[in-house]
């Protein structure tokens, strides 16, 4: 295993003790809201905090960017670690047993490592650039569909973006209509963990952020599947609207999402 993806399991695992030590005993968790439909909790805080620790042990020059944290700079930028302490955090809350860590190494600002870490199922989904991505140690690969007839296609509604509802039921319906069926399952890193394992067949969604899809991207292109935005170029990081899939059914569903994209998510 690369070494810095060791040190970036190590680090998921640690967050991951701290987010079932409290999962176990949620009333005591204390929330916070930070937007609309959007909240954090103490155990977001500690995990990435344990997160933060592990990875400046060994590499006390790269450079952080948390969900909780934001920016750490550090001397070396070729280096950046892209972390998602608690991605779920609502499932969470709820007590719905439905989240991960996310954690991905940018180099030179290509994504080079991931991790996706289930701490409930002790799933660990691994990739890095050039190797395959990984389900506990075992290879991973995303579908070969080339229609959307018979796939079950994995999406999160835009719930702290509501100013989109009507396009993402547009979207939505021709989607469904098309597919087999539809999964919102609550963590966007899992999703596209799911994309690689051939568990689901494609994912979208809109405004997500550079934390949430990272690990996922990369794990996602490792496993033989396409990442786009929403009219098939490469900036879905920056504008968060996010398409995954094998290459054939990526261009499937961007033909059929393209009718109702407007103009704010044309990108
Ligand atoms: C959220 C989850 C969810 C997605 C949201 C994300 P968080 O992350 O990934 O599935 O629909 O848009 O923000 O807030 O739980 O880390
Ligand atoms: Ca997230
Ligand atoms: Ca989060």
């Amino acid at each position: 295993m690369h070494p810095m993806l060791n040190i970036g399991v190590r680090a998921a695992r640690s967050a991951g003790k701290v987010i079932i030590r409290a999962f176990e005993q949620l009333d005591k968790v204390e929330i916070e809201s930070k937007g609309t439909n959007d909240f954090v909790t103490s155990v977001d805080i500690s995990a990435e905090e344990a997160i933060v620790e592990t990875i400046q042990k060994s590499y006390p020059n790269h450079t952080i960017i948390g969900e909780e944290c934001g920016l750490i700079q550090g001397s070396d930028n070729d280096f950046q670690w892209i972390i998602d302490p608690l991605d779920g955090t609502t499932n969470f809350l709820k007590g719905i047993p439905h989240f991960a860590v996310s954690i991905a190494l940018r180099v030179k600002g290509k994504l080079d490592q991931a991790i996706i870490y289930d701490p409930i199922r002790g799933e660990l989904f691994t990739a890095s650039r050039g190797k395959g991505a990984q389900l506990n140690s075992s290879r991973i690969r995303v579908k070969n569909h080339k229609e959307l007839n018979g796939t079950i296609i994995a999406t999160g509604f835009p719930f702290k973006h509501k100013q989109h509802t009507n396009a993402y039921l547009e979207m939505f319906k021709t989607l469904f209509t098309k597919a087999s069926d539809m999964r919102r399952a609550g963590s966007a890193a899992l999703d596209l963990a799911y994309v690689a394992a051939g568990r689901v067949d494609g994912f979208f969604e809109i405004g997500l952020k550079p934390w949430d899809t990272a690990a996922g991207e990369l794990m996602v292109i490792e496993a033989g599947g396409l990442v786009t935005d929403f009219v098939g170029g490469h900036n879905q990081m920056n504008s968060g609207n996010i398409v995954a899939a094998s290459p054939r059914l990526l261009k499937e569903i961007l033909k059929n999402i393209r009718p109702h994209l407007g103009d704010s998510l044309n990108k």
